[in-house]
C-alpha cells in the first residue's frame, strides 16, 4: 500500500427528519445565505423544512444555480455574500448546488483579480466562508469532500478545484429528500458513484485489500440497490438510504487513500458536458467502457479481479473475462436507461477532434501515465 494522509472532518447527519436538526449545527448569530438550484426544493417540501428549521436565524436566499454550475451565475452570489456580510452558506440541492456553493465560499474571500483563477490557475484558496449542506441527490460525494467542478459558460470550460477549507462543516443526508428525483437523476446518481469507485479501484494493484474490498462492496451495493431504486414504482426508504450512503462513501477520500487513482474518465467526460451539455454521469457511462477497453492490458490484473468479484465471471480465457466484464459494465449503465454511445447524444467526429485538441494543448488526461493525450481520440472514436 502507498503512504497517505487521510483527513475528513465532515459531520454527517444521516436519516429521516434530520433536516430539523440544522439549527444545532449553525452558529446562532450567523448571517446565513441559503443556496439552491432551479426550484426542485420548493416542490418537494425540502425548502419548507429548511426554512422552518432555521426559524430565528437571519436568512437570505440565492436560487437558480444550474446543473453544471456556471461561474457567471456563482459570481452573482459572491456579490451578495460581500454586500450582505454573509458568514454561513447553506447549500440545499444536488452536486451542482454544493459545488457551486463551495466556489462561492472560496471566491468570496479571494484576494486576486479574477476568481476564475481558482480553477484555471489552481490559485490557492487561502480562506473561505463556512458552509453546510442539505443533500437532495445522491451521486457526487460533494457532501463529504472538499472539491467541486465549475463551468465557465463563455468559454465552455469545465474545471475542478478544491481545498481542505471547503469541506462542508456538516451535511444532512435525509434519503426522503431524494424521493422526488426523476428516474433520470436516480440513474445518473448510480452511474456517477459507480465510476467514482472505478476511478480509484480499476488502476494497479498495490496490495490494498481493505480499499479493494470497500470499493467492491460499494460497486455491488450500487448495482443491487441502485437497480432496485431505479425500478421501484414508489420510493422505498432502505433502497434510497443505501444508495445515498454508497454514493457518499464512493468519494469521501476513504477508498482512494493509499491506492493509485486515475480520473481520466472524468476528465474526458467533463469535455463532453462542456461542449454538449450531456449530464455528467452520462458522459462517464459513455467514456468508461472505452477507457477500460483501451487499458485491457495495462490494467489487466485489476480488471480480472473486477470481473470475478463484481460480475462473478470465472470461466473462459483472461481475454474473454475482461471483454465480458466491460460488456457487463456497459449493460449495467444501459439497464438504468443511459445511452452509452456518443451517437445516442448526436456527438460525432468533429467534436472528438475538438476535444482531443483540447487535451493535446493541456498536456495531460488523468493522474496515471497510461492514458496519454494522444489516446483520447481513440477512446472516443470507439464510442461513436
Ligand atoms: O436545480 P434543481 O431544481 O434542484 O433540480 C436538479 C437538477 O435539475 C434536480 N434535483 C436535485 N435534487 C432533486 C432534483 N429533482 C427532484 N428532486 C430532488 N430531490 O436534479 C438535476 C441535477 O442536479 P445536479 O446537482 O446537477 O446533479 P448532480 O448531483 O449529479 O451534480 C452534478 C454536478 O456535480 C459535479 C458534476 O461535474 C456536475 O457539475 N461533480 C462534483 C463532484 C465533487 N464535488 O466531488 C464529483 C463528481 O464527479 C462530479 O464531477
Ligand atoms: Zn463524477
Amino acid at each position: 500500500m502507498e503512504n497517505f494522509d487521510f483527513y475528513n472532518p465532515v459531520n454527517i447527519l444521516f436519516g429521516k427528519g434530520k433536516i430539523a436538526e440544522l439549527k444545532k449545527h449553525i452558529p446562532a448569530n450567523a448571517n446565513v445565505l441559503i443556496t439552491f438550484g432551479g426550484g426542485s426544493i420548493k416542490k418537494n417540501g425540502v425548502y419548507d423544512q429548511v426554512i422552518s428549521a432555521l426559524d430565528g436565524f437571519n436568512v437570505q436566499e440565492f436560487g437558480g444555480i444550474e446543473p453544471n454550475p456556471h461561474f457567471e451565475t456563482l459570481m452573482k452570489a459572491v456579490e451578495i455574500v460581500k454586500t450582505e456580510k454573509v458568514d454561513f452558506l447553506l447549500a440545499v440541492g444536488g452536486g451542482s448546488v454544493l459545488d457551486g456553493t463551495k466556489f462561492i465560499a472560496a471566491a468570496s474571500c479571494y484576494k486576486g483579480a479574477d476568481a476564475w483563477d481558482i480553477l484555471a490557475k489552481r490559485a490557492r484558496v487561502e480562506s473561505a466562508i463556512d458552509l453546510g449542506a442539505v443533500l437532495t441527490l445522491a451521486a457526487t460525494g460533494s457532501e463529504m469532500n472538499s472539491g467541486g467542478v465549475v463551468t465557465k459558460a463563455a468559454t465552455k470550460e469545465k474545471l475542478a478545484f478544491g481545498s481542505p477549507l471547503l469541506f462542508p462543516k456538516f451535511s444532512v443526508l435525509d434519503p426522503e429528500a431524494t424521493y422526488s428525483l426523476p428516474k433520470r437523476q436516480i440513474a445518473n446518481g448510480v452511474a456517477d458513484a459507480f465510476v467514482h469507485v472505478m476511478e480509484q479501484y480499476l488502476t494497479y494493484p498495490v496490495n490494498s485489500p481493505v480499499q479493494d474490498r470497500f470499493s467492491e462492496s460499494l460497486l455491488i451495493t450500487l448495482i443491487e440497490e441502485g437497480t432496485k431504486a431505479y425500478d421501484s414504482e414508489t420510493p422505498i426508504y432502505d433502497e434510497y438510504a443505501n444508495m445515498m450512503w454508497a454514493a457518499t462513501m464512493a468519494l469521501n477520500g476513504l477508498i482512494g487513500a493509499g491506492v493509485q487513482s486515475d480520473w481520466a474518465t472524468h476528465m474526458i467526460g467533463h469535455e463532453l458536458t462542456a461542449f454538449h451539455g450531456i449530464d455528467h454521469a452520462v458522459t462517464l457511462a459513455i467514456v468508461l467502457p472505452g477507457l477500460m477497453t483501451q487499458l485491457k492490458e495495462q490494467r489487466g490484473e485489476k480488471l480480472l479481479q473486477y470481473a470475478e468479484r463484481i460480475w462473478n465471471i470465472t470461466e473462459g480465457s483472461d481475454e474473454e473475462k475482461k471483454t465480458l466484464a466491460i460488456q457487463k459494465t456497459e449493460e449495467f449503465f444501459q439497464s438504468v436507461g443511459i445511452g452509452t454511445r456518443l451517437s445516442d447524444h448526436n456527438v460525432g467526429q468533429d467534436s472528438i477532434d475538438t476535444i482531443s485538441k483540447r487535451f493535446l494543448e493541456r498536456g495531460y488526461v488523468g493522474m496515471l501515465p497510461d492514458v496519454a493525450v494522444t489516446d483520447v481520440a481513440e477512446i472516443l472514436e470507439a464510442r461513436l
